[in-house]
């Protein structure tokens, strides 16, 4: 366990919905598990004017509604005594001077400060400005640190402009960009399982990798948030951050150590190797459709036009991409990555198959398959083939597999590991502005290219599989999308 300095968490937004449902419940657990540092406070900033006492009623409200079956009354009074509030009106010019008065009580606040913004995206900058303006950035005798939400920009010019606005005021070491798939600890196995297993290693490359496919599916649609998504679509909410990184730590060379910075460096260094997709050729390296009406788990559901009510719109809610990486490892393998809503499965998973084997016995011998399940499934499988006893030489697919999960281990929801490593200063789990650049560099020529083709966009039925049509991508006629990832042999 890392030494964490007393510290306090100034966290903005603390009203809204990320924080009740993740941050006060991560923080809370962080506490129950003994991990917050005994001088640790929390402080949240709201526009409106509420009182401590009502704040932590608050507070209990939150934890009451994430921890049906209860909890620990001592940890509980140990948490509350921690959390203070500090009203922020817009309209008040010296609010953020007020701030500063109030964290400079030292017996209350530890001065190590940590700024966690859950704020919308475009209050952003003008928070940080705000809090240099008075001086609480700057870094001397402790530490400053700064958390910005996810979405960092919209695009490569509005990230590069957030970013020339907080670089004013903040060192790369203070900023930590949350992209909160990161925090999951099945993801950060990718790279474990295979730079600590000598069989998975050696086999990492063009020489025995046929292909690459990584998932991210969904049974749900968009819900409530028709505007929020077709303001954005696919490819930015989950293609730019989560599924890039996923491949980062699927294609990334060893790190030299496992420290931050050397994890972060691999992570730039083989999403900057990407090659851009050639925007003349576009429809052959991606693909995009929209879910119509159709059933999912035996109910009928609206298709995305009709719940968005504008049958204009040619925002994807599925998006597949063929990408390749220009370096000696990856040369000439295809990775296909995809997510969707609406689709038959929710599952997000790394699926590689393998060059055919050697030794081929009759026509349609399966090739070799690695899966690595992410969510729900964090586990590991892989198919070889195996002689059928008996008189005649035939084989079939056999399953190797393992679930990752195993009784009574922890059960760490995403945001408790980037709360407890923002409070370490490790920023392995945090985006750098070269992986951020790098992402928005390989999405937004797409983005833009199908912003402007308003022809109607493909339709699936909700509850299908993959279009027909997304197969478009595929390098090799023999090509297919890969599905379930069910243990135990019991394959659908
Ligand atoms: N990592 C992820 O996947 C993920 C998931 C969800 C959200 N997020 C991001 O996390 C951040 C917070 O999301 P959220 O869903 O919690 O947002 P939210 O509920 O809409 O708002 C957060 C807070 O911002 C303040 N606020 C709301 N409207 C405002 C306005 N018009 N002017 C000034 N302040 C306003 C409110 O605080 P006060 O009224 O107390 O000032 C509110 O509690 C956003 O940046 C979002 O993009 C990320």
């Amino acid at each position: 366990m890392k030494v964490i300095d007393p510290c306090t968490l100034v966290l903005f937004g603390a009203s809204g919905n990320l924080s009740r449902i993740k941050l006060m419940p991560g923080l809370f657990r962080l506490d129950q598990a003994g991990r917050l540092p005994e001088k640790m406070a929390i402080l949240s900033v709201g526009r409106g004017q509420v009182s401590r006492e009502d704040w932590l009623k608050d507070i209990k409200g939150m934890l009451d509604a994430k921890f049906p079956k209860g909890y620990d009354q001592n940890v509980f009074n140990r948490f509350i005594e921690r959390n203070h509030y500090h009203a922020n009106p817009p309209e008040d010019a010296n609010a953020f001077q007020r701030l500063k008065e109030t964290l400079a009580d030292e017996k209350v606040f530890p001065q190590n400060l940590a700024y966690f913004l859950s704020v919308r995206p475009s209050d952003f900058a003008d928070v940080v400005d705000k809090l240099a303006a008075v001086g609480l950035t700057k870094e001397d005798k402790y530490w400053r640190r700064v958390v910005i939400e996810k979405p960092f920009g919209t695009d490569l010019a509005s990230a590069k402009e957030l970013q020339a606005s907080i670089s004013k005021h903040l060192k790369e070491s203070q900023i930590y960009r949350i992209d909160h798939y990161l925090g999951k600890s099945a993801l950060m196995n990718i790279m474990l399982q295979r730079f600590t297993n000598a069989v998975l290693d050696p086999i990492w490359n063009n020489q025995y990798i046929d292909h690459v496919q990584i998932t991210n599916t969904e049974m749900l649609g968009v819900g409530e948030r028709t505007q929020f998504y077709d303001a954005t679509g696919a490819l930015r909410d989950m293609i730019q951050s989560h599924i890039l990184q996923t491949m980062a730590l699927t294609a990334m060379e060893m790190p030299k150590e496992l420290t931050p910075d050397a994890i972060r460096a691999e992570k730039i260094k083989v999403l900057e190797a990407i090659r851009p997709i050639p925007v003349n050729e576009i429809d052959q390296y991606a693909f995009r459709a929209q879910y119509a009406a159709g059933e999912i788990k035996g109910e009928k559901v609206p298709g995305y036009l009709e719940e968005l009510g504008d049958n204009s719109s040619v925002v994807e809610t599925y998006a597949a991409l063929k990408l390749f990486i220009d370096n000696p490892r990856w040369k000439g393998v295809p990775f296909y990555i995809r997510t969707a809503k609406r689709l038959h499965e929710a599952d997000t998973r790394i699926s590689i198959r393998f060059k055919k084997a050697p030794l081929q016995i009759g026509d349609g011998q399966d090739q070799n398959w690695l899966m690595l399940g992410i969510q729900p499934r964090e586990c590991i499988k892989l198919e070889i083939q195996s002689k059928i006893p008996g008189l005649d030489i035939k084989t079939r697919t056999i399953q190797l597999d393992a679930a990752n999960r195993q009784d009574g281990d922890e059960s760490i929801d995403a945001y408790e590991a980037l709360l407890l490593n923002l409070m370490e200063g490790d920023n392995s789990l945090y985006l750098h502005i070269n992986e951020v650049e790098a992402q928005w560099r390989l999405v937004d020529p797409v983005i833009e290219t199908w912003a402007k083709n308003r022809k109607p966009v493909h339709q699936y039925p909700a509850g299908s599989t993959d279009p027909e049509a997304s197969k478009v991508i595929f390098e090799h006629e023999d090509q297919f999308w890969r599905y379930s990832i069910e243990l135990g042999g019991d394959e659908k």
